[in-house]
């Protein structure tokens, strides 16, 4: 059996339409010690769509990637799951969490956690159908307001062999709004024996930091805190081994980790792709220099990759990191 541990101790979370495998690449040459893909589709996993295909690609860094499926049907779940440990994926994950609309209807997504019975079935299909690989969840705390159950997931996801929980604690209704309280992260870390992962709310260093501490969780997920930053698990893993060398992540590096994952998005996606989904995190990335309104206005109307390098160049030179 393979030990919980090889997750470590941060982790990209599952994002759609930014962690496919160019991103989790960069993350993980920057630090992060466990990365996932996006959420994916049982069924068009165990169709072999190619849309699939592309999301589940993880190249050599598959050790350190875990896969994440979402579907309703305990038995279609647990056939993927089958397929994804015969890949080689050695973490996997049952989407609990999504909340959209289109996913939500399906039964999948956070609507598992309405039906504590559809539930239980899920876990037991997924764990007797992998062998060795970590059986993971990621859930919020809740369907609404009225029915948070966290702590019955939780406990009941435990009894029936579920290796570890990533937790969100935000309920479905809330989607992003309001903020994730960690206080219900403490609450579930303290219930069970698994190990329980915070995710909600990581947008700095010292976010994970507090979190951790406040909810003595065993590791923390970066979402968005990390679309275009992927160094913040730098500067995590550096935060936790003093001497510090935080501020040798200067603006300089940081450009060119940018560069770096714009060259690897154009390399796996082709031009025409790459040039789209770079975008978020160049929105995030230039979100940081005093002027970002005009300087992402500047980068979507470059025309091409040799444009946007010129503008992060400059401002590499002339920008103000605010
Ligand atoms: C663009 C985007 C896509 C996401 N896609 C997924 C997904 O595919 N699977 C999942 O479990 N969570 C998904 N999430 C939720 C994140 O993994 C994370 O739990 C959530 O963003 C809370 O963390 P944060 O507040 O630090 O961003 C997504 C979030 C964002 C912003």
């Amino acid at each position: 059996m393979i030990n919980i541990n090889i997750v470590g101790k941060s982790i990209l979370a599952p994002m759609a339409g930014i962690t496919g495998y160019p991103f989790r690449k960069i993350a993980l040459k920057y630090g992060a010690d466990f990365c996932f893909t996006e959420m994916i589709s049982a069924i068009g996993f165990l169709h072999n769509d190619k849309t699939t295909l592309e999301l589940t690609e993880a190249g050599k860094d598959i050790k350190k990637t875990g896969i994440q499926l979402f579907g309703s049907s305990p038995e279609i779940l647990a056939q993927a799951a089958k397929k994804a440990e015969g890949i080689g994926f050695k973490v996997i994950d049952i989407n609990m969490g999504c909340p959209v609309k289109k996913v939500v209807k399906t039964g999948a997504g956070s609507a598992i956690l309405k039906d504590t019975k559809e539930f239980s079935l899920i876990v037991k299909a997924v764990r007797q159908a992998i062998k060795d690989s970590i059986f993971t969840i990621k859930v919020r705390s809740g369907f609404d307001d009225n029915s948070i159950n966290f702590i019955e997931i939780g406990k009941t996801a435990e009894s029936f062999g579920v290796d570890a929980v990533f937790f969100h604690p935000r309920t479905r209704s809330l989607m992003f709004g309001g903020i994730a309280d960690h206080s219900l992260t403490k609450k579930l870390k303290d219930v069970v024996t698994i190990p329980v992962y915070a995710s909600g709310d990581i947008f700095t260093v010292d976010d994970a930091i507090k979190i951790k501490s406040s909810t003595g969780v065993d590791g923390v997920m970066f979402a968005r805190g990390a679309i275009g930053k992927p160094w913040i698990f730098t500067e995590y893993l550096d935060a936790n081994s003093p001497p510090t060398k935080k501020d040798l992540i200067g603006i300089k590096l940081k450009t060119d980790i940018i560069i770096e994952l714009m060259e690897e998005m154009n390399l796996f996606y082709g031009k025409e792709r790459g040039h789209k989904l770079i975008r978020p995190h160049l929105y995030s990335f230039l979100r940081g220099f005093r002027g970002s309104k005009g300087l992402r206005c500047e980068v979507n109307n470059a025309q091409n990759e040799k444009e946007i390098v010129n503008i992060l160049k400059m401002i590499t030179d002339e920008g103000e990191f605010v």
